[in-house]
């Protein structure tokens, strides 16, 4: 018989003893293709958001609910049993990004496949591995001391890899049912394996497609070479003038808004152990672009960017084709900072880009999905017993940062119900996230599942 000399060893006794059981769950979620971005995937989605909610009543939580959206179901549950203490209000998403290139997995994205110490599926760390984590941290707390030591809500949403376009009336329509103190949300990376961090900032978004016709059908490019403009060229040269050499964004107003980085930041963050020689080596880089007069962690996390998302017009088949093409589009989104507005720059783009065209072609903009950069203060006591947490869980102190990537729900937490988030990310910055062989390491995963327990009770200390 093993001696419990305290509540929270019984937790992580619990979450020791039981870490081969976990791998073969996650297996069966990850199992599951709940891609939301194709609709011959929507059964899916709606099959993992079952899952979840079953998952929920397995391991304790109370008032599992599916609660429907015009699009895909917020898996809802609750543990209200901790009278004075906090509330968290939990945050993951159950959807995941689409597998193509298919062919460059070494093993099948749903059949979740461990080597050298990671798993490997889609989803693994974006974001079914990072959710499932939270599930097992309740579980072994309601299951060794029958309570947690705060309360909780959780809401999982299956949109998030397509913008969680009815997600803000989600949140405004149930302001009361989601009353909570803090909002804790695993969907982040840390800064490097074996250096945890805490990130208290990350980019905004807005998303267009760019469509250009320069004539009713393709053509001949003999016959007609020459007297009538080339949709991919004239789209090369509209691309061309939106970024300088510099990468500066050359859209009138852009910069207006932007909040500069703090001198304190940049001091803290050149510290930081980022080696510019091993991030080349790692994705392949031969050499390094960005906007002049920052470092690369600056560009990243504090500087907002306009990117080319794709392209595609005329023949890109084998061989050769003598070909006018039609038409030539692009999907371009710009990451913003604070205190940029999604909507305003949306404009500015808009705008920018119809003074660009030439009337030789037809331009159509469509403005797809975004969301706003948010920013907290370190300093804020969630964030610092989220530190403490990390601290428990991983045998360091988490370094602080800011990421690039946008999880747009954030902002709304904030601006709606007026809470403060804790972003509490496992994930490694090289785990492929929306990429083939998506994987997330096992030690993050386990040491993440007792953080996740501490988390709970340094939250709850906070009453
Ligand atoms: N988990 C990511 C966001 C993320 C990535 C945060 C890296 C921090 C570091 C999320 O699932 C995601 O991919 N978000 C999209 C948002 C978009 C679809 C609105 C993104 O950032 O592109
Ligand atoms: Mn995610
Ligand atoms: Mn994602």
């Amino acid at each position: 018989m093993a001696y419990y000399c305290s509540h929270m060893d019984r937790v992580i006794d619990f979450i020791n003893v039981n870490r081969e059981r976990y791998l073969d769950e996650l297996k069966a979620l990850l199992a599951i293709p709940s891609i939301s971005a194709l609709p011959g995937h929507q059964a899916d989605v709606k099959r993992c958001a079952d899952w979840c909610g079953d998952e929920m009543r397995r391991v304790g939580l109370q008032n599992v609910q599916l609660i429907d959206t015009p699009g895909f179901p917020v898996v809802y549950s609750e543990w209200m049993g901790a009278p004075g203490a906090p509330t968290i209000l939990f945050y993951g998403h159950y959807d995941v990004q689409p597998v193509d290139p298919l062919n460059l997995w070494e093993s099948p994205p749903f059949e979740a496949t461990i080597r050298d110490g990671e798993i490997y599926a889609r989803g693994a760390a974006d974001d079914k591995g990072q959710v499932f984590m939270h599930l097992k941290a309740v579980e072994a707390h309601l299951k060794q001391n029958g309570r947690l030591p705060v309360n909780i809500k959780l809401m999982l949403e299956g949109e998030e890899e397509v913008g969680s376009e009815h997600l803000d009336d989600f949140v405004r329509g149930h302001k009361d049912d989601l009353k909570a103190d803090v909002v804790v949300i695993s969907d982040s990376t840390m800064f490097a394996r074996g250096v945890p961090s805490m990130c208290y900032g990350l980019r905004g978004l807005v998303y267009f497609q760019v469509d250009l016709r320069g004539s009713g059908t393709d053509l001949h490019s003999g016959s007609f070479g020459g007297a009538v403009a080339n949709p991919a060229f004239v789209l090369a040269q509209m691309i061309a003038q939106m970024k300088d050499r510099g990468g500066r964004i050359k859209i009138p107003g852009f910069y207006d808004d932007v909040r500069p980085i703090e001198e304190a930041e940049r001091q803290a963050w050149a510290s930081l152990p980022f080696n510019e020689k091993k991030y080349k080596k790692d994705f392949g880089i031969p050499k390094l672009f960005g906007e002049t007069g920052y470092t690369t962690l600056e560009r990243t996390w504090a500087r907002p960017t306009l990117e080319v998302n794709g392209l595609l017009s005329g023949f890109t088949g084998e061989g050769a084709k003598t070909v006018l093409p039609a038409v030539a589009m692009a999907k371009i989104s710009m990451r913003l900072v604070p205190n940029q507005d999604p909507n305003k720059i949306a404009d500015l783009f808009q705008a920018y880009v119809e003074t660009l065209a030439p009337k030789t072609v037809e331009l159509t903009v469509t403005r797809m999905h975004g969301g706003k950069p948010w920013m907290t203060s370190y300093e804020n006591p969630y964030v610092q017993a989220a530190s403490r947490a990390i601290e428990k869980g991983f045998g360091r102190q988490p370094i602080f940062t800011r990421e690039g990537g946008s999880i747009p729900v954030v902002s709304t937490f904030q601006e709606e119900l007026g809470l403060p988030s804790v972003l509490f990310g496992v994930g490694l910055p090289d785990e492929n996230a929306h990429a083939p062989n998506e994987r997330l390491d096992l030690a993050n995963f386990h040491n993440g599942i007792i953080a996740a327990a501490f988390l709970y009770e340094e939250i709850g200390k906070l009453r």
